[in-house]
Order: structure tokens, then sequence, then C-alpha cells
């Protein structure tokens, strides 16, 4: 392929401005954190986006601002009502992060999120995008924010194929586009072309070039190499791993474990389990272990849960117990709706023990 200048690049990248955000004028979508751009909800809603479409964020973004309205809220909320307020949103140490940061916020800056992108980016779980966003969006800083999404955008408007989870080409893209930010709009700009990947310049070979604001100075389009762009690096394969869980009630409770304080699911809570898919005289032998006798032992279905490592291939067996071991703790149907965040790993299971919690009250 012919290769192509500096100078051509830049005329094309000088270009987009202009183009995306009259676009962005006319078409952006209405979103709660765009509404009132403060520091703290931009910020919120920048960590929530991290890992989640915006469809699934919205409804907890809202949640999450009413009970913690302020840095100083989330800075003195309780683990468990953070995580309960993060539940089905996955990547908990997301949360976790977002709290240390706020304790930062309020011992190191005076409780003001501070209005710097190298003080942003010293707050835990901010890294150079989510600094860049806030500094944009909530500050007005002409800082570039380039995730996934601009990385696509702009690997197709100049044809490059690059690997795009390559940090060299990252540092580049962000150069790149620092050099057109305009400095009045930086956050609607940064916003824009976000807007584009999430709306227009789809991932997955899938982009709607027809209704493109920058398809007249799109190289790929040009050349007909959308749906081939940006290259992608083969992913490693995840790794598979069985697991055998067990839905034990005694009482009208559910028996609960905590996950060890590293790893996958760190801290969180989690129905008890055995390795391996285990059929029933093997699954009686695991509840023996734990000192436990179930006369009569029902089969699940069996469930998947996708992590970004590791893929969760699980079986389930339920039954009804006469004495609470201690090993575990113990729930109440409301406390596992009002207290516990349950990790969506377990989501196929929690029909069930609904099921079998209101039967034993
Ligand atoms: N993804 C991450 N940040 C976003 C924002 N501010 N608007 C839309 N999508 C986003
Ligand atoms: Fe993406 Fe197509 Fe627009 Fe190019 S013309 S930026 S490939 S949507």
């Amino acid at each position: 392929m012919e290769a192509h200048s500096a100078v051509e690049e830049r005329n094309i990248l000088e270009k987009i401005p202009a183009l995306l955000l009259s676009w962005y004028d006319g078409c952006a979508r209405v979103l709660p954190w765009r509404e009132e751009p403060t520091p703290y909800r931009v910020w919120v809603s920048e960590i929530m986006l991290q890992q989640t479409r915006v469809e699934a964020v919205k409804p907890y973004y809202e949640r999450f601002l009413e009970q913690l309205p302020t840095v100083a809220a989330l800075a003195a909320a309780p683990e468990e009502q953070l995580l309960k307020l993060w539940e089905g949103l996955g990547y908990y140490n997301r949360v976790r992060n977002l709290q240390k940061g706020a304790r930062q916020v309020m011992e190191e800056f005076h409780g003001e999120i501070p209005p710097s992108f190298e003080a942003l980016r010293s707050l835990s779980g901010v890294g150079e995008y989510t600094a860049g966003a806030i500094a944009s969006i909530a500050f007005g800083i002409p800082v570039p924010a380039v995730d996934g999404n601009v990385l696509r955008v702009v690997s197709r408007l100049l044809a490059r194929r690059d690997d795009i989870l390559d940090a060299k080409v990252k540092k580049r893209v962000e150069a790149e586009i620092s050099a057109i930010i305009p400095k009045e709009r930086a956050g609607d700009f940064n916003q824009s072309l976000m807007e584009l990947g999430a709306m227009v310049c789809l991932p997955n070979g899938a982009p709607k070039c027809g209704e493109c604001p920058l398809r007249e100075i799109c190289r790929a389009h040009e050349q007909g190499m959308e749906e081939s762009l940006p290259v992608k690096a083969p992913k490693k394969s995840r790794k598979v791993e069985e697991r055998t869980l067990f839905l034990l009630t005694c009482r009208g409770k559910l028996a609960l474990n905590r996950r060890p304080e590293k790893g996958l699911l760190a801290g969180m809570w989690e129905l008890p389990g055995v390795p391996g898919k285990q059929k029933e005289p093997e699954a009686r032998e695991a509840l023996e272990a734990w000192g436990i006798q179930v006369k009569d032992l029902q089969k699940l279905v069996e469930a998947k849960h996708i992590f970004t490592h590791v893929e969760w291939r699980m079986v389930g067996w339920a039954g009804e117990i006469t004495e609470p071991v201690p090993c575990f703790t113990w729930v109440s149907a409301q406390e596992l709706s009002r207290e516990i965040a349950l990790p969506s790993a377990f989501r196929a299971y929690v029909p069930e023990m609904e099921k079998r919690l209101q039967q034993n009250i």
C-alpha cells in the first residue's frame, strides 16, 4: 500500500474538529453526565463507562449520584453500599479505586477535585484516558482523551494498519489529537470523537459510513477498507475453568462465602463452590468435607460467565440443610436484595435462590 506523507495526514487531522463539532451539536445523545458536567459527575460517569455501555450505565449512574451526591459522601460510604450500587456492573475494583480516589481528594486536595491533568492522573483509578476526559469535559482543559473508540476512528480515518493495542500507537494518536483540540471546546471535541466511535464508526467491521460526518476525508472509506480496520492482534484465548456451585439453604437463609482478597472477584460474595463440574457423588463428598449432609440434592442448570481472561463453566447443586454450618455466612432474602452485592457471574442461579428463600420463609 502506498505510504502517506505526514503532511497529508496532518491535512486530514486538521479537518476533523469543524466537521465533528457541527455534527455533535446536532446529533449528540442527551446523557445525564452531559447535562451538568461537574467534575464529580464526570468522574463517576467515566469510571462507570470504562468497561460498560452507555445504556447499561444510565440507571446505575442516577442511583449512584442520588445516594452519593458528593465526593465527601463517596469517601465516607461503607464498602457494602458501594458494592451494592455497583452490583451487576462488574469490575468491582473500579468502584473501590473510585472511593480511594475520593479519599485522596478529601485528604490531599481539601475536598476539591483538582483542575489539572497531572493532579487528576494521580488519583486512584484515573489513567491517562480518564484524566483527559475529566480535565477536558469538566474543566475545559485542552488535553486528549484517547480510548479504544478514538483509536479506531483515527486508524480508519488515516487507513493505518498499526496495532491499536500497542502503547506507542496510542501515544502517537494522543499527540496528534493534542495538536488539533479546539481550545474553546476541548470537552465537546473529545466527546464528539467518542460519540462518533459509539454511534457511527462502529467496531467489528460495521461502520455506518453513509451517515458519517467524516466520510469525505476518510481514507479507509475511500479505499473500501473500513471493515478490515483497525487491525487487531489475535486475542489470547480465555482459560476455561469449570466450577461446581452450591445453593444451600437453611431456615430461610442462603449460604454465601467471601472470596479471597486477591484475584478474580477479589473480596466479593460468592456461592460456595469447588473446582470442576462435579456429579452427584463428588458433589456430596465436597459437602461432607464442609460437614454438610443433604438429603435431597437437586441438580440446577449449567451456566457460563465470561470474564476478561477466564471463562467459568458452572454447574449448580441445591439442597436444604437443617443446621447452618459456621464456615459460611447465612443471609436472608432481604439481606440478599438490599445489602449484599452478588456478582453477575452467579446471575443464572438467582431465580432459584429467590424461589428457595421464599419457600423457606
Ligand atoms: N464513553 C466514555 N465517556 C463517554 C462520554 N463522555 N460520552 C459518551 N461515551 C463515553
Ligand atoms: Fe468510520 Fe466510515 Fe466515518 Fe471513516 S467514513 S470515520 S470508517 S464511519
